[in-house]
């Protein structure tokens, strides 16, 4: 019987580039959402930008844009991001649209019709200078517990103490700089402390999150024992200034960001179906439609996905998410994604340098599966599975087959019948299976395992053994003919994978582009084939050596004031945090002595074409020039660096980046808040001298 179903990834920030931790989630989607296409059902996969919020109103605000055109922009660079990997959305659409705005309005005055929102006095930290509340993350001073210096408003990185931003001695605004005070305001609430909400939750939540007991007891632990009431109300409003919906009834309060984004889902539905007449929309977002919803998450977001969302959506007499799916981060040879080891891959970097994203896709289905675990990206395992298992094995059994029946036998299959083939077409069905419940892992296992029956098949008749002798034709035509329809077989059951290949694989085999049930039958004798062209080529460790080259930063790191709480962002952010502070250890003076620090005269500095963070500064030395690209993009503005002195690091081996050499580099300070400042000498030193 043929589903209705509407999936979703998790919507992107719009103010960041899409990373390999990104991507884990989007191909683990896009995955699924293929096998459904496949299987025959009506599957459309959604998503969007999700635009609102502090972040990328502040961001656009230093670039000195409209938030409107910076979304524009990100909208761009994300819908290549994601089709260079074959992410296929049905629709990517934007949470600052019409369309969203519709459904956030009317799931609103549901909530509010049906008695759950309410209105209370909220007293925060105010920036005087910019006039505006501050986020937490926006406000850094020193921990009450530890006294460490610097800590953002809700958490602590040195003792890990959380607590409320007006707890934080010397409080500072990372805005403005500027001391904030504390000022009230009125805030909405949706109350999800309602014992409506409540007993909903401990009934729907089990059922939403049903594949993953791991997550059912995150839900349990965040709900309390029955009667125990733990959740809280949620703040769903922010004041003026804030890129956002104005909430209808409220001049000058705002849907918070986290209110509008999952009601992106249903926008990008709308925008769709405006486009598409077989989509009822009502059917989707009743309840009792007769269609399934699905959400993809990272596990640090399941508590919206699996606890608001579902109220909100309840209450205001929506339907809810059939199944919640979470998954975990990506690691990069078992170490959180970091900027200065270059494992904080840029997905546009990645296909800059020539990878082939379905070498990426393979790997990350090979590892993944149903759970929250977290998976490794490990570079070195990645090579070798990429080489011996896409081109070694798979790939390899069309290629040292279809020339002889190019060759030999005018491109015509002979008929084929077979245990092999037999047991290869009874595979499809607990393979779907697999894909079905997200093990991925297992089911490519499962058709490697039918790839290296295959080879040996094509081992023991060794065809160009075959072909060196008369009266060997038929037999010939026969293994060859066997041996693509394997590899046939295999393509169907990899295409969910491997879009990109299985389409070649159509064109070559000329045949339509593949259903699942198509593995129910094999190609006839008589049918022929195209000219066999080769359809993956191996993975090279200098190619991933240079894709880290061109992502490792080695200046301060851009200081990205205040994250907005996104998976894979946050995680590697905080990481990134981390690893600058690790333990210092002594050095000695002769050490220090090694470091060939000299004054440079910064001669020209330009803007780096494609470059988010980097300024090419032309450094004199006095008897020489060096060019040096320095990470300072976010702090300084070209024009007014010609002409000043500052310190360079003159003995530092050159090193290749994307955008050229870079000789040396500049020293400057920076923190964990914003700013990056360039260190500059007392007047009267000169190009050229030692600095020590
Ligand atoms: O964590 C994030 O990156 C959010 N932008 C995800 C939003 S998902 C959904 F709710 F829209
Ligand atoms: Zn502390």
């Amino acid at each position: 019987m043929s589903r209705n179903i509407l999936v979703t990834s998790a919507l992107p920030y719009a103010n960041g580039a899409i990373h390999l931790g990104h991507l884990v989630e989007y191909i683990q989607t896009d995955i699924w959402v293929r096998f459904h296409k496949m299987r025959g059902h009506a599957c459309w996969y959604l998503c969007a930008d999700d635009t609102h919020g502090t972040p990328i109103m502040l961001r656009a605000d230093k670039e000195g844009i409209a938030p409107e055109a910076l979304i524009a922009r990100v909208h761009k660079e994300h819908s290549r991001d994601f089709a260079g990997f074959h992410v296929a959305f049905d629709n990517y659409h934007s949470t600052h649209s019409e369309e969203t705005r519709f459904f956030a309005n009317d799931i609103y005055g549901k909530l509010k019709a049906a008695g759950l929102i309410e209105v209370r006095a909220v007293e925060q930290f105010f920036d005087p200078v910019k006039e505006m509340f501050l986020p937490d993350r926006y406000i850094k001073g020193e921990c009450p517990k530890c006294g460490t210096a610097d800590q953002y408003g809700d958490s602590c990185e040195s003792c890990g103490a959380a607590y409320a931003p007006t707890d934080l001695k010397n409080p500072l605004s990372a805005v403005s700089g500027a001391t904030p005070v504390r000022k009230s305001s009125d805030h909405y609430f949706f109350k999800l402390s309602d014992r409506r909400c409540q007993e909903f939750l401990r009934k729907a939540t089990r059922e939403v999150c049903k594949t993953q007991p791991e997550a059912v007891n995150k839900l349990q632990e965040w709900l309390g024992e029955p009667g125990e009431n733990r959740l809280t109300d949620w703040d769903i409003s922010r004041d003026a200034p804030y890129f956002g919906f104005e909430i209808p009834d409220a001049p000058g309060k705002y849907f918070y960001v986290w209110l509008d984004a999952p009601i992106g889902y249903f926008g990008s539905l709308k925008h769709l179906a405006a486009r598409r007449p077989e989509i009822d929309v009502a059917a989707f977002t009743h309840p009792d439609g007769g269609t399934e919803m699905y959400h993809f998450v990272g596990k640090d977001i399941l508590y919206f996905h699996a606890l608001f969302w579902p109220a909100e959506l309840a209450h205001a007499g929506y339907r809810i998410p059939t199944a919640v799916f979470a998954h975990g981060f990506l690691t990069v040879d078992g170490q959180k994604m970091s900027k200065s080891r270059g494992t904080f891959i840029t997905a546009e970097s990645y296909l800059k340098q020539g990878l082939n994203p379905e070498w990426l896709r393979y790997y990350y289905a090979a590892k993944l599966n149903a759970t929250m675990e977290d998976i490794d990206l490990n570079l070195d395992d990645f090579i070798a599975r990429v080489n011996s298992d896409l081109v070694g094995k798979f790939v390899n059994i069309a290629s040292r087959c279809a020339g002889f029946i190019h060759k030999r036998f005018g491109g015509a299959l002979a008929a084929t019948a077979s245990d092999l083939l037999a047991d290869a077409q009874a595979a499809g069905e607990p393979i779907a299976a697999l894909y079905e419940a997200r093990e991925y892992g297992k089911a490519v296992r499962e058709i490697m395992a039918l790839a290296d029956r295959a080879n040996q098949f094509v081992n023991d008749h060794a065809p160009w053994e075959l072909a060196k002798h008369e009266g060997k034709e038929a037999e010939l035509h026969r293994v060859c003919s066997e041996a693509l329809n394997l590899f046939r077989l295999l393509t169907i059951f990899m295409k969910p994978v491997l879009p990109r290949l299985a389409a070649e694989v159509e064109a070559f085999l000329k045949v339509a582009p593949f259903a699942w049930a198509d593995a129910a039958a094999l190609l006839p004798g008589g049918h022929r084939i195209g000219e066999y062209k080769h359809l993956a080529t191996r993975v090279e460790r200098k190619q991933i050596d240079a894709l880290l080259e061109a992502n490792r930063e080695s200046l301060a790191p851009a200081p990205a004031p205040a994250p907005p709480p996104h998976s894979q962002q946050r995680h590697a952010e905080h990481q990134q945090h981390a690893e600058e502070k690790t333990a210092v250890s002594h050095i000695s003076i002769d050490e220090f002595s090694k470091v060939d620090l000299r004054i440079a005269r910064i001669a020209n500095a330009e803007h780096v074409e494609g470059a988010e963070k980097l300024i090419k500064l032309t450094l004199d030395l006095g008897t020489e020039t060096r060019t040096v690209f320095a990470g300072i993009k976010s702090a300084y503005d070209p024009a007014t660096l010609a002409g000043r002195l500052t310190v360079m690091v003159a003995n530092l081996a050159p090193r290749k980046m994307k955008f050229g050499l870079s000789e040396g580099m500049v020293l400057a300070a920076s923190g964990e808040g914003s700013g990056i400042f360039l260190l500059s000498p007392d007047s009267g030193a000169q190009p050229g001298m030692k600095v020590k």
